[in-house]
């Protein structure tokens, strides 16, 4: 938010020099300024995808259907990063779907957010490694500045990694999930948390518990931020 009017005063400057110029509805203009902000944002992002989307650095780009960029608010305040596009989402063009896609959901709800209102998912990797195999470091070595410049539009408040993959090669560390946990680390200048997959809860429900306790301390993070 601070981020957000100093923007604006930037660009009210840059119109009318030093004079400033009061709406006599002050609730109003700071919707307007928060709309205007979310609808840049977004024609950012769309920008650099279109500029992206076609990408053979690696060579998961001669056997992908789709380019997954990644979808939701463009001013998400919490960004979730998966490690790369399954087959549901290669076909899809979008990050985490099928039932993992619902599990996540539903973790959403259950803190008050949803996909697409204060909230953006990526990967690490925009395309579909052969057979769900996890990247390659020369893979995340092409893929990761996609990343970094999606966050450097969106501004997150947090970045929480999905998985010990996703945790592992944001964090450059090979340690177990348990390790990443329950910490907050640092991913350039942003707090990152990593927590399962919700895949994982999927096929193992015991990750449940812990998982909903790394989403109530994400939960109130965002809520005093
Ligand atoms: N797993 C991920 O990490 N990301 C996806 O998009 C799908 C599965």
């Amino acid at each position: 938010m601070k981020d957000t009017i100093h923007k604006y005063f930037k660009q009210q400057q840059l119109l009318y020099g030093n004079e400033l110029y009061f709406s006599i509805n002050p609730e109003q203009s700071s919707e307007s300024i928060l709309k205007n902000d979310r609808i840049n944002t977004q024609q950012e992002l769309d920008t650099f995808n279109e500029s992206i989307c076609l990408c053979m650095e690696c060579p998961l780009g001669k056997t992908r259907t789709n380019f997954v960029f990644g979808v939701g608010d463009p001013n998400a305040e919490l960004l979730l990063v998966g490690e790369a596009p399954g087959e549901p989402e290669d076909l899809s063009g979008e990050p985490i779907v099928g039932g993992a896609g619902k599990m996540l959901d539903k973790i959403l709800i259950a803190i008050g957010k949803k996909r697409g209102d204060g909230v953006y998912i990526a990967n690490v990797i925009k395309c579909r490694p052969p057979n769900n195999r996890d990247p390659l470091p020369s893979e995340v070595d092409k893929c990761e500045p996609y990343l970094l410049e999606q966050i450097s539009k969106i501004r997150p408040k947090l970045i929480v990694a999905l998985g010990r993959v996703a945790g592992k090669t944001l964090l450059k560390l090979d340690v177990p999930l348990q390790e990443m946990r329950e910490k907050t680390h640092d991913y350039n200048g942003t707090p990152l948390r990593v927590t399962y997959h919700p895949a994982a809860l999927l096929r193992n429900s015991n990750f449940k518990k812990p998982c909903w306790k790394d989403f109530q301390w994400i939960q109130g993070f965002l809520g005093n931020a």
